[in-house]
C-alpha cells in the first residue's frame, strides 16, 4: 500500500521529531513530566503516575494548578493579551474577534456571578448550549472555580437533558433563549423549561444567554439573563489552584446498555495530554496558525481540541455556530479563505459530503493556507482519505488520522506529522508515551493483517477516572475483559499490517457510530419500545456511504399495522424526540419475528446482513431459521 512520506519542508519545521518516540521509551515517567511541564503549576508535582489503585489513576497528584490560568492568565501575563484567541463566526453571517484578555475578562465575569449564586468548588454545571462564545466561557469559568461542567448537545431532548441533570445532580443549568439553525431561530430555553418540568430537580438556577432574540418561558427568582447578571459582574478574579485530579467534567456517553455513561475527567493529567497532542499531531505553532476544529463543543473532541487543548497552547482559532450547508455548501470553504486556516480536523462523514457535493465546491476557493489536516470519529476510508489530501490539501498536506475516545480524553493512536510515512485509512500506531496491543480473546497479540481487540496496555495521563455515579460498572466496562493483564478494553476491533501499522476496525459491541457519534443499540431500542405500538425492536448499524452508519430498526408491532407508512414515520419522529435527530433510525422494517438464540438473545450479526443486503450467515444458534422467511416477506 502507498504511503505518503512528511514533505521535506514540512518535517524540517515539524514540531515532533522521531526522538520523541525513543525519548518515551528509556523513560515513560519522564517524558510525560516533562510534557506536564507545557503547563503552569502553581504547586510543583513531585510524583508523576500512581497506579497503586487501579484501574482509576493518579497523575501528578501532589501538584496543583488551574486549568483556566492555564487557557488565559497566564497568555496575558506574557504579554500575548492582544492575541486572538477566538474568530467567532455566527451562522447569519455576524462575527467576533475575542482576544486572550477579552476572553479571560469575560471568564472572570462569569466566574464572579457563579460565586454570587453560592456555587462552591465541586458542585456541578450543565451546560446547554450552541456554538456562541458565551459556550466556551462558561466552561472556563467552570474551570477556574474548580466546578464541574456536563456539557449537554444543544441538539439533545429535553429527556436527555433531565436524565443528565439529575445524574450530575447539577446546581446551575447555562443555556440560550435559542438557536440557528439553517437560517431559522430554534427555541433552546423551553427545551430546559421542559426538562425541569414542575418535578422538583437539584437545578437552582438558570442562566440565559440572548442569542437569537426569541421569546422565552420564564421563571422568576430560577431564571436569569446573562446580560444582566454577568456582563454587570466584576471582571477581576483571581484564579485559585486546585489539586491535579480535582474533578473537571463529565461528559455522558452511550455504552451498551440505554443508561449512558458519564465519564469523568480530572485536570492536571487531562491539560497536560490535551496540550501536548495538539502541540505535535496539529504542529500548532502559537502566534502563527489559524486552526479550525468544526466539532461542537458537546462532544470529547470540542472540549479537548477546541477548548482545553487549544487555549492552552495559545491558539487562534476559529469557532463556527452553524451547519456547513448554511446558506449554501460553500460556508466552510469561504470560512478557510476568510481566517486563512492553517490547520482544520474535521471527521470523515463531511469530507464525504463534501465529496458528495463535488469538488468544484471547494475548487472555487483559495485553501492555499491549509498546511495540516486532521479526522476523527470513524475509520477513514482510504477514497476520502486521498480526496482531503488532494482537494483540501493541495496534494501535499499530511493528514493525521486521529483515534481517541470520550474515555481516553485526549488522542491515543495517530501519525505524526513531519515523522511518519501515512497511510491513507491507517490510525498508524500509538503516540509516544502511549502503548496499545491488538490481541484476541485470550489476550494473545494476534498475527500480521489478523483482526483483533484494541487494549491499551499502560495507563495515561488523561485516562477517565471513572463513570460518574459508578465505579462498579467503570470496572465492568473497560477493565474485566481483561482483568487478569489489567488493559483497557477500547471497544474497537484493530489490525495491524504486515509494516506493523495499526488501522482500526470499527466497535465490536453494539454501539454504533453515526456521522462519528456514538449510539447505543438499546438506546434507540428503549425509545422505540416506548411507543405504544411496538412490542420489540431490535437496532443495528448498516454500512452507510455518507454516515459510516445509518440505523436500522426492526419491531414487532403490538397489535396490527394498519397504515405502516405513518407508523414509520411516527416512530422514526419518536426516536429523534426522545434521543435526538442524530439517532433517527434511516430504516425502519416492520416484522412479525426477530431471529433469537436459545437464550433469548437477539442476533443482530444476521440482522446487520439483512440490512446491508448480504447473504445471511451462520444461522444454526437460532431458535427458529424460518424467522428471516418471514422478516424477508416483510
Ligand atoms: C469511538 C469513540 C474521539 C472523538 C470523537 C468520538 C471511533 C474515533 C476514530 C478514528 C476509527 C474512530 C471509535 C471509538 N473513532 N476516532 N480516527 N478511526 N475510529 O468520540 O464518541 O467517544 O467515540 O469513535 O470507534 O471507540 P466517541
Amino acid at each position: 500500500m502507498t504511503s505518503y512520506p512528511p514533505a521535506p519542508e514540512f518535517a524540517a519545521q515539524a514540531n515532533a521529531d522521531a526522538a520523541l518516540y525513543e525519548r518515551a521509551r528509556a523513560d515513560r515517567d519522564g517524558f510525560w513530566a516533562e510534557q506536564a511541564n507545557r503547563l503552569h503549576w502553581h504547586k510543583p508535582f513531585t510524583e508523576v503516575l500512581d497506579w497503586t489503585d487501579a484501574p482509576v489513576a493518579r497523575w501528578f497528584g501532589d501538584g496543583e494548578l488551574n486549568v483556566a490560568y492555564n487557557c488565559l492568565d497566564r497568555h496575558v501575563i506574557d504579554g500575548h493579551g492582544d492575541q486572538v484567541a477566538i474568530h467567532w463566526e455566527g451562522e447569519p453571517g455576524d462575527s467576533r474577534a475575542i482576544t486572550y484578555a477579552e476572553l479571560l475578562d469575560e471568564v472572570c465575569r462569569a466566574a464572579n456571578t457563579f460565586t454570587a449564586l453560592g456555587l462552591v468548588p465541586g458542585d456541578r454545571v450543565a451546560i446547554y448550549m450552541p456554538m456562541v462564545p458565551e459556550a466556551i466561557v462558561t466552561m472556563l469559568a467552570c474551570a477556574r472555580l474548580g466546578l464541574t461542567h456536563s456539557v449537554v448537545f444543544a441538539g439533545f431532548s429535553p429527556t436527555a437533558l433531565r436524565q443528565r441533570v439529575d445524574d450530575a445532580e447539577a446546581r446551575l443549568i447555562v443555556t440560550t433563549d435559542g438557536q440557528w439553525r439553517r437560517g431559522k431561530p430554534a427555541a433552546l430555553k423551553y427545551a430546559v423549561d421542559e426538562a425541569l418540568g414542575s418535578d422538583p430537580s437539584s437545578v437552582e438556577h438558570v442562566l440565559v444567554v440572548r442569542r437569537v432574540g426569541l421569546d422565552v418561558p420564564w421563571t422568576e427568582v430560577r431564571d436569569l439573563w446573562w446580560d444582566e447578571t454577568v456582563a454587570a459582574a466584576s471582571p477581576s478574579h483571581e484564579a485559585q489552584p486546585f489539586p491535579a485530579e480535582h474533578p473537571l467534567f463529565i461528559l455522558y456517553t452511550s455504552g451498551t446498555t440505554g443508561k449512558p455513561k458519564g465519564i469523568l475527567h480530572t485536570t492536571g493529567g487531562y491539560l497536560t495530554q490535551t496540550a501536548y497532542t495538539h502541540h505535535n499531531v496539529f504542529d500548532h505553532k502559537p502566534g502563527h496558525d489559524i486552526y479550525w476544529c468544526t466539532a461542537d463543543i458537546g462532544w470529547v473532541t470540542g472540549h479537548s481540541y477546541i477548548v482545553y487543548g487549544p487555549l492552552a497552547n495559545r491558539a487562534t482559532q476559529v469557532v463556527y455556530e452553524g451547519t456547513p450547508n448554511s446558506p449554501d455548501e460553500h460556508r466552510h470553504f469561504q470560512i478557510i479563505e476568510k481566517y486563512g486556516v492553517t490547520i482544520y480536523y474535521t471527521a470523515p462523514t463531511l469530507i464525504r459530503t463534501f465529496m458528495k457535493w463535488g469538488r468544484d465546491i471547494p475548487d472555487a476557493h483559495d485553501l492555499s493556507t491549509l498546511r495540516l489536516l486532521g479526522s476523527v470519529g470513524e475509520p477513514i476510508n482510504p477514497e476520502a482519505w486521498r480526496w482531503y489530501r488532494e482537494v483540501f490539501g493541495a496534494n501535499n498536506t499530511p493528514i493525521v488520522d486521529t483515534w481517541w475516545q470520550t474515555e481516553t480524553g485526549a488522542i491515543m493512536i495517530a501519525p505524526l506529522p513531519g515523522v511518519t510515512a501515512a497511510k491513507p485509512g491507517a490510525a498508524m500506531g500509538p503516540l509516544p508515551g502511549i502503548s496499545a496491543q491488538v490481541v484476541d480473546d485470550d489476550g494473545t497479540p494476534v498475527g500480521s493483517d489478523e483482526s483483533g481487540l484494541l487494549v491499551l496496555d499502560q495507563p495515561w495521563p488523561s485516562m477517565l477516572r471513572g463513570i460518574w455515579n459508578d465505579m462498579d460498572r467503570y470496572r465492568e466496562t473497560y477493565w474485566q475483559r481483561f482483568a487478569s493483564e489489567g488493559w483497557y478494553f477500547a471497544g474497537d476491533g484493530a489490525k495491524l499490517d504486515a509494516d506493523g501499522d495499526l488501522w482500526i476496525l470499527g466497535r465490536v459491541d453494539d454501539v454504533m457510530n453515526v456521522s462519528g457519534h456514538r449510539i447505543s443499540t438499546a438506546e434507540v431500542e428503549s425509545a422505540l419500545v416506548g411507543h405504544p405500538a411496538v412490542a420489540e425492536a431490535a437496532v443495528v448499524g448498516a454500512s452507510d456511504e455518507t454516515t459510516g452508519q445509518g440505523i436500522v430498526a426492526f419491531v414487532i408491532l403490538t397489535g396490527s399495522a394498519a397504515a405502516a407508512d405513518a407508523l414509520v414515520s411516527e416512530l422514526k419522529a419518536a426516536v429523534s424526540l426522545e434521543i435526538s435527530p442524530i439517532a433517527r433510525p434511516r430504516e425502519i422494517h416492520i416484522v412479525p419475528e426477530l431471529p433469537k438464540t436459545r437464550s433469548g438473545k437477539i442476533m443482530r450479526r444476521l440482522l446487520r446482513d439483512v440490512a446491508e443486503g448480504r447473504e445471511l450467515g451462520d444461522t444454526s444458534t437460532l431458535v427458529d431459521p424460518t424467522v428471516f422467511e418471514a422478516i424477508a416477506t416483510a
